[in-house]
């Protein structure tokens, strides 16, 4: 079994790498590595013992995919490849309908044109936008609230019309809810460039010593504690939920979206709590405005996952705060180091 991999240098795909390797498949990381390191490719070789065929390049350029299909003749694509960032999608929106749905659809296009028909691809639960009821079933209407979420849902449907149009085609598109965590060997994990965004990469940068304090982003929801209420799911889990989605392709015809997430959900202050105990460090923190565009409260509906891929969370909170802790206490820096 042959996996090309888009964007397999960065945070999600790397850990799945380490699955794919585990379950004896051979991998080709396409990454221009905008967002990523050599380095956590060099890790990944280094924990799994096993190769891994490399194309640098960009997913819009469709000679360069040409030519990865060529030389590994992959039987399956998983797509994580793109831009990520809510923010710095409202300023730069073009550069992200570039990149994430151009970048899809020469994807696409390759795939036709050398007859590979089985595609996981990387969505968001930031299509759902404001919850009309919860959990968030893979019914539930989307309004996406920025260009990033929107560039997910416009490629969801591009796929849907794509996979309409060619009847071998096989795809699942995954819903991530809030994927944390890293490898329990430390090795590898979250790098994000700058300051964070996210709640765990920024409480772990606190707790090192590399930022002074949590802003607490509103305590006035409508939850537990009066913070914000996600459903985080723990890295290993979502790669192993790749795994299991390609395996769901090789058996199955047409277009599926799917939830990855636990359908638990832990408010700001106890994962600041859980972070504590986890890392022996206190994370001083202070309450702040509301961040503009956040909803109160995000939890997954998470049978179709178990339905139709067997697939089911195994982490909790705290394996996400101590493995999380694991990888910054020993890289401080990152892959810098
Ligand atoms: P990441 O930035 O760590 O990984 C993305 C990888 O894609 C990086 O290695 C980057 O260098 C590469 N890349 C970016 N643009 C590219 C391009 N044009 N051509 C080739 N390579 C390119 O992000 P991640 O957290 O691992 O996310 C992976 C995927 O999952 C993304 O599509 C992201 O939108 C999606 N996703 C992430 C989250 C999250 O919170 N991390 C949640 C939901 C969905
Ligand atoms: C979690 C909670 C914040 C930072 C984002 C993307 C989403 C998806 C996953 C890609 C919220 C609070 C955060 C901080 C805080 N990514 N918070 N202080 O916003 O749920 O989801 O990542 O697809 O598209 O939007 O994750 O980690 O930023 O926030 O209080 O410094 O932590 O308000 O309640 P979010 P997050």
């Amino acid at each position: 079994m042959r996996t090309l991999v888009t964007g397999g240098a960065g945070y999600i795909g790397s850990h799945t790498l380490l699955q794919l390797l585990a379950a004896g498949q051979e991998v080709m990381v396409y990454d221009n590595f905008s967002n990523s390191s050599p380095e956590a490719l060099r890790r990944v070789r280094a924990l799994s013992g096993a190769d891994i065929a490399l194309c640098e390049g960009d997913v819009r350029d469709g000679a360069r995919l040409d030519q990865a299909f060529a030389d590994f003749r992959p039987d399956a694509v998983i797509h994580f490849a793109g831009l990520k960032a809510v923010g710095e999608s409202a300023e730069i929106p073009l550069e992200y309908y570039a990149q994430n749905v151009s970048g899809s659809i020469e994807l696409l296009k390759a795939m036709q044109r050398q007859d590979c028909h089985r595609l996981v691809f990387s969505s968001s639960a930031t299509v759902y936008g404001r919850a009309s009821y919860l959990p968030y079933d893979e019914g539930h209407p989307k309004h996406p609230a920025n260009p990033y979420g929107r560039t997910k849902h416009f490629i969801e449907e591009i796929i849907h019309d794509w996979a309409a149009a060619w009847p071998e085609a096989s795809v699942v598109a995954l819903r991530y809810f809030n994927p944390v965590g890293a490898d329990g060997s430390g090795m590898i994990g979250e790098d994000p460039h700058g300051i964070p965004a996210n709640l765990m990469p920024y409480m772990a940068q606190v707790a090192v010593g590399r930022l002074e304090y949590l802003n607490v982003f509103g305590a006035d929801y409508e939850t537990r504690d009066g913070t914000g209420e996600r459903d985080y799911i723990h890295v290993e889990d979502l790669a192993r939920a790749h795994l299991d989605a390609i395996g769901y392709t090789a058996q199955n015809r047409g277009c599926e979206v799917i939830n990855v997430g636990t359908g638990e959900s832990a408010s700001v202050l106890e994962m600041v709590a859980a972070f504590e105990t986890a890392s022996g460090r206190k994370v001083p923190y202070k309450i702040a405005p509301r961040r503009d565009g956040d909803v109160g409260r995000m939890v997954a509906a998470v049978e179709k996952a178990e339905r139709l891929l067997g697939w089911k969370a195994r982490h909790g909170i705290e394996s996400m705060c101590r493995t999380t802790w694991n990888w910054q206490s020993k890289n401080p820096n990152g892959y810098a180091e």
